[in-house]
């Protein structure tokens, strides 16, 4: 018994140490750490049951019958984060480049079919050379078996892409179907098309990290939600970043205690607002002092600057929270923003999180760039994700509400549930100065008369009233009580029911 037990922890031993002490090596010289080190860092401690130790790749080609390492490249189990299930793979770069075997995909496969089963959320530490080269289509095989399976667990599980170093051609779609993505800064990065072939095609000279690092997919993709420095900042990140999300979509998102309460008064917010009307402000000081404790997860800080998403708590709920950023393009709406934003929504909705919505929103962006773009049909994505949602919707006007860029943003007419305006709200169909300047385009060249028509179309409409004369706006709120109104409305809606008409799914405007 004593030979039988000393013969197992021999052949663990081997497969903890992957590709060996050399490769380990080198993974560490990189600045990276190794497959388990970060299964390690972003689980709780002990809590890692790992699942096919010694499971090894079935080919015998290009001499790979004399090479096996167990694990064949990738660690996969579950564990907990904070307490609550979660499943993972790691890949481990140091076998084989990471790369995709056949055999390396049954156990994606399997830990994903498991997480379906239980209703917990699939990790993925992507560190990968791509198809295992030896394998051939065996490989392009079990890619695919892993694309299903994002396919048919989006909006079931959780789904979150690590990216910590190579991950390249197709590869780079299993990431692309899953929730969200995340990079680590210097040592990773995606393309589908390698800077050598670019350059043979299109002729074009350009580093892997330009074409395709975490700066790049932060901010000009749009690919990526949000760059870390380094692996711990990242899996650190990540452990805070799923303390936000339900395990599943049947599941209400996590309860955690907290002492901010709910009637917490914030008097800076009644001068948040300018009097200028044209001066911007920092949205996102409105978004942290009314979540619980200045705690928000912001999603693509980096991207489409005009719009803000992302993650808080209000008593403790999580609650996703979008809203205009008058600070970028005056918080016009855009192409990128648009598409932004609805993602978010459509995440939210899908498992069950409560939508805040901040308008300050002048319209949309005017310009040649964004009509030949596309506007009409992304800005469409927007409204569609929004008219779509059936989770509580409450949305509050700090000031501009132009246009079909009101209706858009969880309006009233959109099943928003609780629609609140602050005083200094602007309700109508377009600003002052366009309005004045097309009804009264006859005594354009009498900037005297302008100039009053303006101040007074400003007086009648520049105004939360008339939108709540109509009921339009459930409520004209003091900016200082807004955290309270919102908590409030969020417990009446705890226990909301909608459900859309049944069909096969809709078809929002791709
Ligand atoms: C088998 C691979 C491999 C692969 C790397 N290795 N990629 N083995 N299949 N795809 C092995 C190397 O042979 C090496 O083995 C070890 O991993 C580390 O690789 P290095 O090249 O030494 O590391 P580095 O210099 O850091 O370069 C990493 C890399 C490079 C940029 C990823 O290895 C590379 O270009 N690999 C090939 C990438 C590729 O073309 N993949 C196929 C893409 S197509 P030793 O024994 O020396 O340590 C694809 C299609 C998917 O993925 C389609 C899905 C639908």
């Amino acid at each position: 018994m004593q030979d039988i037990i000393r013969r197992l922890e021999e052949q663990r031993a081997r497969a903890r140490l992957g590709g060996g002490e050399r490769r380990i090596a080198a993974q560490h010289a990189k600045g990276k750490l190794t497959a388990r080190e970060r299964i390690e860092v972003l689980l709780d401690e002990g809590s890692f049951e790992e699942w096919d130790m010694f499971k090894e790749h079935r080919c015998t080609d290009f001499g790979m019958e004399k090479e096996h390492i167990p694990g064949d490249g990738v660690v996969t189990g579950y564990g907990t984060i904070n307490g609550r299930l979660v499943f993972v793979f790691s890949q481990d770069f140091t076998v084989f480049g990471g790369s995709l075997s056949e055999a390396h995909a049954e156990k994606i496969c399997k830990i994903m079919d498991q997480a379906m089963k239980v209703g917990a959320p699939v990790i993925g530490l992507n560190d990968s050379g791509g198809a295992r080269i030896q394998e051939g289509v065996a490989s392009l095989g079990g890619y695919a078996d892993v694309f299903q399976r994002n396919v048919l667990a989006s909006g079931v599980i959780p789904q979150i892409s690590m990216i910590m170093g190579p991950c390249a051609g197709g590869a780079v779609y299993s990431p692309a179907m899953t929730d969200f993505i995340f990079m680590v800064k210097d040592t990773s990065y995606m393309f589908v098309t390698g800077p050598d072939v670019v350059k043979t095609v299109t002729h074009e000279e350009v580093t892997a990290e330009e074409l395709g690092g975490a700066v790049t997919h932060t901010t000009r993709s749009g690919v990526a939600d949000a760059a870390f420095e380094n692996d711990i900042e990242a899996l650190l990140q990540l452990r805070r970043f799923f303390d936000f999300l339900p395990l599943n979509n049947r599941e209400k998102p996590p309860v955690r205690p907290t002492s901010d309460t709910a009637e917490r008064m914030e008097p800076s917010l009644d001068t948040l607002v300018p009097d200028n009307p044209n001066q911007p402000y920092d949205i996102k000081e409105l978004i942290l002092k009314v979540v619980d404790e200045g705690d928000f997860f912001e999603v693509q800080p980096d991207y489409a600057k005009n719009i803000v998403v992302g993650f808080g708590r209000m008593e403790g709920r999580t609650v996703g929270f979008v809203a205009n950023q008058p600070m970028v393009l005056a918080g016009c709406l855009d192409i990128k923003s648009s598409i932004k934003a609805a993602r978010f929504v459509r995440f939210c909705d899908a498992f069950n999180i409560p939508i805040v919505t901040f308008v300050d929103v002048p319209g949309f962006l005017p310009g040649t760039a964004q009509e030949y773009g596309g506007i009409i049909k992304h800005g469409a994505k927007l409204l569609y994700a929004y008219a779509e949602a059936t989770v509580p919707k409450i949305t509050v006007i700090t000031r501009k509400a132009y246009g079909g860029a009101y209706d858009v943003m969880a309006s009233k007419h959109l099943r928003g549930d609780v629609n609140f305006a602050w005083p200094t709200a602007e309700i109508a169909v377009m600003g002052p100065k366009g309005a004045v300047e097309i009804i009264f385009r006859d005594e354009k060249n009498d900037p005297e008369k302008i100039a009053a028509r303006e101040a007074e179309y400003r007086e009648k409409f520049a105004n939360p009233f008339v939108a709540a004369r109509r009921g339009y706006i459930d409520d004209v709120i003091m900016p200082h009580a807004t955290r309270k109104r919102i908590c409030r409305s969020l417990a009446m809606l705890e226990d909301k029911e909608l459900e859309n008409p049944w069909r096969k799914h809709g078809n929002i405007p791709l």
